[in-house]
């Protein structure tokens, strides 16, 4: 397999929110590539977490790109307002998205990155006529809505088959994948072609500092 370069993008949902500035800050200092922001509605996905005004008022805290992640229903009336308040890249879900192509335009129109991602019940065929024109895909490894669950081992079949077709179309889309990466099977999830790795519990826990984490985790991608 040709090596690639592989991001760590920290999921602030497994942070503390009293002290997100801190914990974006740490995670920066620790080494981070990206931060990773999940945008929950309580309709799309039974959870809800934060909009436009936390995002915006994290954003001075750190440097990194903020990857905003959107499992939220008609994302398109409120994507303006997430670029505004320092989005970089914007994934949106295919099953919110009856309009997808439309919506990446709305997104790459505003100057962020584009990202698609799918639930893992979704077939990656879903994304056919969109992948050779978006900046990332994500590959769903729980269902989303909550930190802290375990990985679908079926994804890493759907992260290769992505992988395989964005090689095919001459992409440099970026691979990423969210939900259930730690020690325990990040090597399985790069050995499949991802270049992107979302992690909130395994890196905002009380068991060790972010520094710590990120730097086994680091370890083990360059194993
Ligand atoms: C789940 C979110 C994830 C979540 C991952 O719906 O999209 O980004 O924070 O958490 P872990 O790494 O704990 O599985
Ligand atoms: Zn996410």
């Amino acid at each position: 397999m040709v090596p690639r370069e592989v991001k760590i993008a920290p999921s602030i949902l497994s942070a503390d929110f009293a002290r997100l500035g801190e914990q974006v800050r740490d995670a920066e200092a620790a080494g981070a590539d990206w931060i990773h922001v999940d945008v929950m509605d309580g309709h799309f996905v039974p959870n809800l977490t934060f909009g436009p005004p936390v995002i915006q008022s994290i954003r001075s805290h750190c440097k990194l790109p903020f990857d905003v992640h959107l499992m939220i229903e008609r994302p398109e009336l409120s994507i303006p307002e997430y670029v505004k308040a320092g989005a970089d890249r914007v994934t949106v879900h295919v099953e919110t998205c009856p309009h997808l192509h439309r919506t990446l335009q709305q997104i790459r129109e505003l100057g962020a990155k584009t990202g698609v991602t799918l639930n893992p019940a979704t077939p990656v065929e879903a994304l056919d006529a969109i992948l050779g024109e978006v900046d990332l895909v994500l590959v769903m490894s729980v269902n989303p809505g909550f930190g802290g669950q375990s990985y679908i081992s079926g994804s890493t079949g759907r992260i290769a088959a992505l992988r395989r077709r964005i090689d095919a179309l001459g992409s440099k889309a970026e691979l990423e994948v969210d939900g259930g990466v730690n020690a325990k099977t990040v090597r399985e999830i790069i050995g499949a072609g991802a270049t992107v790795l979302v992690i909130g519990s395994a890196l905002f826990n009380d068991r060790a500092p972010i520094a710590a984490n990120v730097s086994s985790i680091r370890k083990l991608i360059e194993r």
